[in-house]
């Protein structure tokens, strides 16, 4: 050894591996507008395609006159549901077992439905004769509340399931009603809530809003007619399914078609359906010849594509005297809109909703979901959430709010009372999940202390006092939150979607000179997947993270997945890399003994390196053994390095975390200020410290938005308020708050390297943390429950409904 010699501190650190705060690899192009996304693809003969839409939200379609539209020159062809017909491609599956039609068929059932088809070669003439398209609707009767919509004298939406009383989640009971899924025990929790000393009841609405990703939904396709291969470049979260898709009501084989997602400007849910768009970009591309691209507009993807949300959650919950929760009873009636297009595992159409018992030891609880339809655009996506566990987490963060007013209880020791403790874990809930692992004592405490909860309550109080006396006009709040997320799906045993299991996958290829590369069958949409799962390989292997290239989404390439959305990623193709990871280097160790003339057994493994047991100056680094797999003929082996993994997971992760907002709100305006807000996340393992952290900024500000004003919502006739960016809040730098950041570490028991999910941990959590602080402000003066967002025309009606104005 010489002074040049590494120790093994710095050879830990040259790999960047697990741990490291590694700088995203990604940024370099994305900063300097080097991203290469599907309105960047730019192709010889290429076409646009642009939608009709209806202006109506109910209506019959009486004709549709293209003729003026065709006369422009430059319009190739205008489509619609007739001419998609003996295709039979007017309607197709959603991923929820329902039907949506492509074009409108006969009838329009949501504003901004697509009625027509126009493709053109300029996107300017695109949009020119979507104008000339004449179509004549016979308006009808619009419901855009689901309580209405299930009425007996309700307006029949779906004329197309007239009569069919079962659908593909049971019986239907009106025609407007989708499915009733229930789960827990109904009856033992409506004896334990009629024998309780306490009972707290509430209506919780989730109000609708949408993922709004920068970039809109968009493809590419381009049919070769002369090799028949059609290509598909998309904005897609699972391009393996939509390839899978495409091949199945396309008829052209599946090694024929190459879904590619390239670059996409975030997801958030928006990109995991398939859309009109997209069918029509490919039957138009199939008929032409040509490539044909559709890249919807801002007011296209709020109005039509996938929105998220929209739960009314009625609660009912029980506890002793002194707030020991013994029940928890919940109904919802989810408006999914004109289709049932829910993005959700196929025997769940809520989604996990049923982790609503959330961090608490309920002994017995019970949810029914309703789903109905309504003249609202489909979706039911999960909007930076793990399948409606956002609805679940401020479900059960408000019931437990309303329980302390009910028990006249401090809510932060009404949550630690209740709280599965960590000797419990893994944790059988009462709605049936099992929770891997979890410390949440810890984390409450470790949150409280850090933001001075005792000094914070005592400061509350003095603000009521000196509201009271006139000398203030503003409250103080104190949202405090305890969630607990469910996140990697599958197992394939319970999840599927479209009949593909939900397990993931990675390849990895050591190149001679000890470089690799990955793919992988998910899809990063901005969450650093180029640097966090190389890090991941080379604490596997022994390489530095510098030396391997991760690619993703190009079907062509990357092994079968699932895809991203649901913080999946890390629960599931970070556990396959992983173990890919060990298949690699159980061959290096065999290259490797061969090479010292050693036997397998007396070899260990040493960050980058096999060395021999009790001589670890006899050694080979990976870069060696890469090296000799290549160059050497080995008895018994293959030449090359590589391997492949699909993980199936046992159970998914829970990730969980302790979130507090503090917040001052003028009474006078409703404007509120966000003091202070406080994030502690426990994600297991944690690769990246600085993405996670990253994670942990972006889900927070959509949370911001989501509780404070983004919504999307209709007038009585359906018509969509906030369809631009002027009327729907996406909070730029101006509004979002500081936040703080924290974290516990508590392993998940069965992932290879015990991470969890957190990409969508802070939408999850800090939804309820920043209503619980407006509602907790209010506390003190008689307020229950007010429904979100909480803008400040609504926190100003507020104070004046609790006679705050004088
Ligand atoms: O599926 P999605 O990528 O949206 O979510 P995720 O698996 O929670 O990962 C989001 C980002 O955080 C990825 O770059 C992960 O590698 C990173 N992460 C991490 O560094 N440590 C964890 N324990 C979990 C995620």
């Amino acid at each position: 050894m010489n002074d040049l010699t590494p120790t093994r501190e710095e050879r830990i650190a040259n790999l960047k591996g697990l741990g490291s705060s590694r700088k995203r690899v990604e940024d370099a192009r994305f900063t300097q507008g080097k991203g290469n996304y599907v309105d960047d693809i730019k192709m010889p003969g290429m076409l646009f395609g642009d939608f009709v839409r209806s202006p109506y939200a109910h209506a019959r379609v009486k004709s549709i006159n293209a003729d003026a539209a065709k006369a422009i020159p430059g319009v190739v062809a205008v489509l619609t549901a007739a001419d998609l017909a003996p295709l039979n491609l007017h309607w197709m599956p959603t991923l929820a077992g329902d039907k949506q039609m492509v074009l409108a068929d006969g009838k329009v059932l949501f504003q901004g439905q697509e009625v027509a088809f126009v493709v053109a070669t300029d996107r300017y003439i695109a949009a020119d004769a979507v104008e000339k398209v004449e179509v004549e609707y016979e308006e009808l009767p619009v419901i855009t509340d689901p309580f209405k919509a299930l009425e007996p004298d309700a307006a029949v939406l779906r004329e197309d399931l007239n009569g069919i009383m079962s659908g593909a989640h049971g019986p239907r009971r009106h025609h407007n009603h989708i499915f009733l899924w229930e789960t827990g025990d109904k009856e033992a929790t409506e004896q334990a809530l009629d024998a309780a000393e306490v009972v707290a009841e509430e209506m919780v609405y989730y109000h609708r809003t949408h993922p709004c990703p920068l970039e809109t939904c968009g493809t590419v396709a381009s049919m070769d007619k002369v090799n028949g291969k059609l290509t598909v470049w998309g904005t897609f979260q699972a391009p393996h399914v939509v390839r899978t898709v495409a091949s199945l009501l396309s008829g052209i084989e599946e090694h024929n078609i190459r879904v590619v997602s390239p670059d996409i400007g975030g997801g958030f849910g928006n990109k995991v359906g398939v859309y009109p768009g997209y069918v029509c970009a490919i039957v138009a591309s199939i008929v032409t010849g040509k490539p044909v691209k559709w890249v919807e507009d801002r007011m296209d993807n709020l109005m039509a594509t996938a929105f998220a949300r929209d739960y009314w959650m009625k609660g009912r919950i029980s506890a002793t005297k002194d707030g020991k929760i013994t029940a928890l009873h919940c109904h919802v009636t989810a408006d999914h809109g004109a289709f049932d297009a829910c993005a959700d595992p196929t025997k769940f159409p809520a989604g996990f909703f049923h982790i609503c018992t959330g961090s608490y030891d309920i002994p017995v609880a019970y949810v029914g979901v309703d789903g109905v339809y309504t003249n609202k655009a489909p979706g039911g996506v999960a909007y930076r959430c793990s399948f409606r566990v956002t609805e679940a987490a401020y479900f059960i963060e408000r019931m437990i709010e309303v329980l302390a007013i009910e028990l006249n209880m401090d809510a932060a020791e009404l949550r630690r009372i209740n709280f599965i403790r960590k000797d419990q874990f893994p944790y059988q809930s009462a709605l049936g999940w099992e929770y891997d692992s979890g410390d949440y004592h810890t984390a409450w405490d470790k949150a409280l202390e850090a933001v001075n909860y005792k000094g914070l309550r005592e400061e509350q109080a003095q603000r009521i006092e000196d509201f009271k006396a006139g000398k203030t006009r503003k409250l103080l709040g104190i949202g405090l939150t305890h969630f607990t997320e469910i996140v990697g799906a599958g197992p394939v045993k319970n999840c599927d979607i479209l009949g593909m299991g939900m397990f993931d996958s990675c390849e990895i290829r050591i190149h001679p000179t000890g470089s690799a590369i990955a793919r992988l069958g998910t899809i990063s949409q901005g969450q650093g997947h180029a640097t966090t799962f190389a890090q991941i390989i080379a604490s596997e292997i022994g390489l530095s993270a510098d030396s391997i290239t991760v690619e993703e989404g190009d079907t062509d390439t990357a092994p079968y997945g699932l895809g991203t959305y649901g913080s999946r990623s890390t629960p599931v193709a970070g556990a396959a890399t992983a173990l890919c990871g060990r298949k690699i280097r159980a061959k290096a160790q065999m290259i490797a003994a061969w090479l010292l003339e050693v036997h397998e057994g007396d070899l260990e493994w040493d960050v980058d390196r096999f060395q021999v047991k009790g001589a670890p100056e006899r050694f080979k680094t990976m870069k060696d053994i890469a090296y000799a797999a290549y160059n050497q003929a080995i008895p018994g082996l293959e030449p090359g390095l590589e391997a492949v993994s699909y993980y199936d997971p046992p159970n998914m992760t829970y990730p969980f975390g302790a979130y507090i907002a503090v917040m001052e709100i003028d009474v006078d305006t409703g404007e509120h200020e966000v003091r202070q807000f406080y994030a502690l996340d426990d994600c297991g393992t944690r690769i990246n410290p600085m993405v996670i952290e990253g994670q942990v900024h972006g889900g927070a500000t959509e949370g911001y938005a989501i509780a404070m004003g983004q919504e999307i919502a209709y007038d009585e006739i359906g018509n969509v308020k906030t369809g631009t960016l002027m009327d729907f809040f996406l909070p730029t730098a101006w509004e979002t708050p500081h936040y703080t950041t924290d974290h516990t570490e508590t392993p998940s028991p069965h992932h290879p390297i015990g991470a969890k999910g957190v990409g969508e941990s802070p939408n999850v959590g800090s939804v309820p943390a920043f209503s619980n602080a407006v509602h907790d402000a209010f506390r003190a003066f008689g307020l229950r429950q007010s429904h979100m967002p909480h803008d400040h025309w609504r926190i100003w009606k507020i104070a004046r409904n609790l006679g705050l104005h004088g």
